[in-house]
C-alpha cells in the first residue's frame, strides 16, 4: 500500500532515488526549506510499505485577485513506480488544496520536450496557456509550456484562455 504524507526535513536525505532522474530538478536546501516553512500542505511524499520514497510533489499558492492560483513547482515519481497513477494522485491532492484555498486555477511549467509529462498533464485536464521562451537554461536553453487548469472558482474559465504569442521569462507575472 502507498502512503501519502507531508514531506519532512529528513526526506531530503532519502529522496535521491527519485531525484536522480534527469528531468527532475535538484534545488539547494534553502529552496526546499522555504517551501516546507511556507506551504507545508503543498509538499507531499509517497512512501512504500518498506519506507522507500516513491515520489513527491512540491507546490505553493500565490498571486493577487484573479491571479490567485496553486502552482506545481516539482513533481516526480521514481522510475520503478511509474504508470501506477501516483502522479495523478499527487496532482489531485494539490488541486483539492487549491480548491479549498479558493484559487482560480493551478499552473505549472514543463519542458516542451518532456512529452510524457505534457501528455500526463493533458490527461489530467491541463492545457497550454502560453509558451515561455528559453525558460530552462543549460548548454542549449529550452522553452517551457506554462500549462493551466481552471478550478471551480473560475466559472468562466478565463484563466486558461491561451495567449496567442510566446513570452520571455522576464515578462512572467
Ligand atoms: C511525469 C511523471 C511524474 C508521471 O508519473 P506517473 O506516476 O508515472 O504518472 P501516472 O501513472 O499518474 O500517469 C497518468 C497518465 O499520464 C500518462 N502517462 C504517464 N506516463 C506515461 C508514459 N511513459 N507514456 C505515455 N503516457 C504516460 C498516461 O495517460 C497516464 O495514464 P494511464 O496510465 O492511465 O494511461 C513521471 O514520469 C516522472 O516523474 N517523470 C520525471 C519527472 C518529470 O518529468 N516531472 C514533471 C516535470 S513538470
Amino acid at each position: 500500500m502507498t502512503t501519502i504524507r507531508p514531506f519532512r526535513c529528513d526526506d531530503l536525505f532519502r529522496f535521491n532515488n527519485v531525484n536522480l532522474d534527469p528531468l527532475t530538478e535538484t534545488y539547494g536546501l534553502p529552496f526546499y526549506m522555504q517551501y516546507l516553512a511556507h506551504w507545508p500542505e503543498y509538499f507531499q511524499v509517497l512512501e512504500s510499505p518498506t519506507g522507500q520514497i516513491m515520489g513527491y510533489i512540491m507546490g505553493k499558492a500565490e498571486g493577487l485577485g484573479e491571479q490567485w492560483h496553486g502552482h506545481v513547482t516539482a513533481l516526480s515519481v521514481a522510475p520503478e513506480f511509474r504508470r501506477l497513477g501516483l502522479a495523478g494522485k499527487l496532482m489531485n491532492g494539490l488541486e483539492e488544496i487549491s480548491e479549498r484555498k479558493r484559487c482560480y486555477f493551478v499552473d505549472l511549467f514543463v519542458r516542451v520536450s518532456n512529452k510524457v509529462a505534457v501528455a500526463m498533464y493533458e490527461k489530467l485536464g491541463y492545457s497550454v496557456y502560453r509558451r515561455v521562451l528559453e525558460y530552462y537554461s543549460g548548454d542549449v536553453d529550452e522553452d517551457a509550456f506554462d500549462m493551466r487548469k481552471a478550478l471551480s472558482r473560475d466559472t468562466e474559465k478565463k484563466s486558461v484562455i491561451p495567449l496567442p504569442h510566446p513570452v520571455r521569462p522576464d515578462e512572467l507575472d
